[in-house]
């Protein structure tokens, strides 16, 4: 294996797919899950980069980094401490490993819509009054950028004896150069999952696992990411992970990407009806503590677009594509890869529609949960119950038998054994009318809701 041989005479396409140096474990090769070789040399050199005990590389993304990480942490029906904004695979270790979950919702930022960082005060007081909680897993930085405050929030986990857990799957480039700092690993995390494939030059798929901990066993770690992830990794993924890691020493590539973020900030100064997060708005300090400038998020609220509108029509008009947009935001990620000419590109247009008769007043469109609902049953119990369809005027007060998401960034609107209340009514209602893209689990017909016949 593979069948191919890496013989790309024989067919074309292998060439175009690298399949030349798309390998399997033999002896030379070394193997991911009981490294002693080539690779186990390339994670320490990662290990040296991040200063860790170990980096394990990750050939499933994130997510598979998510669910060995929780299962390494927990035994079967413990209480954990989440954050209520984590992605949906957090939501998937809840529900596979029966997790208790106790949500933390994080601060919330009003002029953009969107969740701010995680508050250690609440954060150390739900331990006190939880004190069987074995494990916090929080996002940072978020989708959006925000960073919390990982030094304080490790501190308090270790007070109460247990580990920290980091998705820091937008932030593999934090604190490798002076220029984008507010990493979990130098915060003290005990574990953190890195999409590198996000943020830094590295193809899809290709994650990393940071683990730095008294408190959590590391071979535990790492037969975990042998559960979750194939038995078959790819090389061309492993491959990637390394000539980033090579790549990524070089902090000058940092310096550029910051010198053309700083080049988009001062020509956008002159925006009057588009804000920018943290570039022409000040951060606001009470419900965030720190923010990724990589991150370009773009507030409509006081034009008359929605973020999705202004999507479109830079899609149309001006040919560009961007990671998100939403009823309130657009979203740019932004990379060492950009030139100064995209950067610059982007701030023309944005000038350009500005400067048209825009402006607007009009009210903010709610979609994201500003309480957490209640919940009836966890996740793993209420996955084993009946379930019907239902209306969704009729569901308030019935049980979620199903998870729903607006995607991106696909946070719970609700979980499998909540309770439907009017918020989240209205929340899936202002999604259909505003065409976001509303993911459930169960039900199809946007209307209904699949509801636990209890
Ligand atoms: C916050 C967050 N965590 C984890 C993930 C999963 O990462 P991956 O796609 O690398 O599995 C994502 C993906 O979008 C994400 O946004």
């Amino acid at each position: 294996m593979p069948a191919h041989k890496r013989n790309t005479a024989f067919i074309e396409y292998l060439q175009k797919f690298g399949a030349d140096i798309d390998f399997t474990e033999i002896q030379a090769t070394d193997d991911l899950h009981h490294a002693d070789g080539i690779l186990k040399e390339c994670m320490q050199k990662a290990e040296t980069l991040w200063n860790t005990q170990h980096s394990f590389f990750m050939v499933n993304g994130s997510t598979g980094g998510i669910l060995s990480g929780i299962r390494a942490c927990t035994h079967y029906g413990d209480k954990i401490l989440v954050a209520r904004n984590c992605h949906k695979s957090v939501y998937n270790a809840i529900e596979l490993f029966g997790l208790q979950p106790v949500y933390i919702l994080p601060e919330y930022i009003e002029s953009y819509h969107i969740y701010g960082s995680v508050s250690p005060e609440k954060t150390e007081r739900i331990l006190q009054e939880n004190p069987d909680i074995k494990l916090i897993v929080i996002t940072s930085p978020t989708y959006e950028g925000i960073i919390s405050d990982i030094q304080h929030l490790s501190e308090i986990a270790h007070r109460f004896h247990i580990p920290l857990m980091v998705d820091e799957a937008h932030g593999s480039h934090l604190d490798l150069s002076p220029y984008f700092t507010g990493g979990a690993i130098r915060g003290g995390a005990d574990i953190v999952v890195q999409s590198l494939h996000k943020t830094l030059p590295s193809l899809t798929q290709s994650a990393i696992i940071h683990f730095n901990s008294e408190i959590v066993c590391a071979k535990s770690l790492q037969r975990q990411l042998a559960v979750f992830q194939t038995s078959s990794p790819s090389y061309l993924l492993m491959a990637s992970i390394d000539s980033c890691i090579e790549l990524v020493k070089d902090t000058s590539l940092f310096q550029a990407w910051h010198e053309n973020l700083m080049m988009f900030k001062e020509k956008t100064k002159a925006l009057q009806n588009f804000r920018i997060f943290g570039y022409t708005d000040t951060i606001p300090k009470n419900s965030v503590f720190g923010f990724d400038y990589g991150k370009i998020l773009i507030s409509c609220t006081d034009t008359v677009f929605t973020g999705n509108r202004l999507a479109d029509i830079l899609h149309k008009q001006y040919h560009m594509d961007f990671e998100m947009s939403n009823t309130e935001t657009l979203l740019a990620m932004t990379s060492m890869a950009d030139t100064k000419e995209n950067l610059f590109y982007l701030a023309e247009c944005l000038l350009n529609i500005d400067k048209q008769d825009i402006q607007g007043n009009r009210p903010l469109y709610q979609t994201i949960v500003r309480t957490v609902p209640e919940s009836h049953f966890i996740p793993s119990v209420a996955l084993s119950e009946p379930y019907k369809m239902i209306t969704l005027e009729k569901s308030i007060g019935k049980v979620s038998a199903e998870y729903i998401w607006i995607y991106p960034p696909g946070i719970p609107v609700i979980t499998i054994g909540e309770v439907i209340n009017e918020e989240i009514v209205q929340i899936i209602q202002t999604a259909i009318r505003q065409n976001l893209n509303l993911q459930k689990t169960i039900s199809e017909n946007p209307y209904e809701i699949a509801t636990l016949d209890i």
